[in-house]
């Protein structure tokens, strides 16, 4: 068991690889709280984690409001006994452009993608200290790493993300945290749709993903899973050397 006795934290674990690491976690021996908005696939992964038998609990919250943010951190340390590991995992594609910009659907990316990420790293580690140390992982995107041409807002956010990780390494590692990101290529998720698919025409949706496998040496989306296996080690103490590292996990879509 490779996290046997961990307390974890998993933002956006209801869904895709959010759930993908909170069951992994899980398996790995660790106690996981789940935090979401979605109260539905939330219960719907207690009644599965329950059914393998999985030490998981979960918390609804927006995360895109301040006190829900902070919140549900402090909710989770208080019902865990404390946290280790967080795996800040929120973010949304945003609008398309910044032309005809909509500000609320703007200032709703940056909120999710940056400032959900910067409140949950500043409010769990007062948690990791009192533990004597702990790792944090986000989740940016190959579009944190290069940019993109479908998603320049989402991929300035994530860029953020990026930097914030970098940043955090050096200002925590005193405390004995780590701090990493990962950088998914495009996977098969719900959320795919919304990078390749804004059109709602899946004809068009199609093409964007064609367009996009083109560029991925390994020519197919990543999995779930595979972004969680990647989280598990950056997590673990098997990386207890590695900090600031933002590690792409995209099928060699960031090599060319
Ligand atoms: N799927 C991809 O192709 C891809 C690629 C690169 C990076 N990412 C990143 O991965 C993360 C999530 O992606 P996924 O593919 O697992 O998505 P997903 O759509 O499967 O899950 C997203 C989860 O976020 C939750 N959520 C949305 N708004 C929320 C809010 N305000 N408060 C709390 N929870 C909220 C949803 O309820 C859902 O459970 C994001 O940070 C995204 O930028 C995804």
């Amino acid at each position: 068991m490779r996290l046997q006795g961990k307390l974890a934290v998993v933002t956006a674990g209801a869904s895709g690889m959010g759930k993908a690491g909170v069951l992994r976690f899980a398996r790995e021996g660790a106690r996981v709280a789940a935090i979401d908005i979605d109260i539905g696939a939330l219960n719907a992964l207690a009644e599965e984690a329950k059914a393998e038998g999985l030490d998981v609990f979960v918390i609804q919250a927006d995360l895109s409001d301040e006190a829900q943010a902070k919140g549900s951190i402090d909710n989770a340390a208080e019902r865990l006994g404390g946290i280790d590991l967080l795996w800040a995992h929120a973010g949304i594609p945003g609008p398309a452009s910044t032309e005809d910009l909509d500000m609320a659907a703007y200032q709703k990316a940056v909120t999710l993608n940056v400032t959900s990420a910067v409140l949950a790293s500043g409010q769990v580690a007062r948690h990791m200290r009192k533990r004597g140390g702990g790792s944090i992982l986000f989740t940016a995107s190959v579009s944190g790493l290069v940019g993109s041409m479908f998603s320049p807002i989402y991929s300035s956010c994530k860029f953020a993300v990026v930097g914030l990780t970098k940043s955090l390494a050096q200002r925590f590692a005193p405390d004995g945290i780590r701090v990493n990101v990962v950088c998914p290529g495009l996977s098969d998720t719900p959320m795919m749709a919304g990078f390749v698919g804004r059109s709602g025409d899946p004809a068009e949706q199609a093409a964007n993903e064609q367009k996009m496998l083109a560029s991925v040496p390994l020519g197919r989306l990543g999995k779930a899973d595979e972004i969680a296996n990647a989280a598990l080690w950056l997590l673990s103490d098997e990386a207890s050397f590695v900090t600031g590292v933002a590690l792409p996990v995209d099928g060699g879509y960031t090599c060319r």
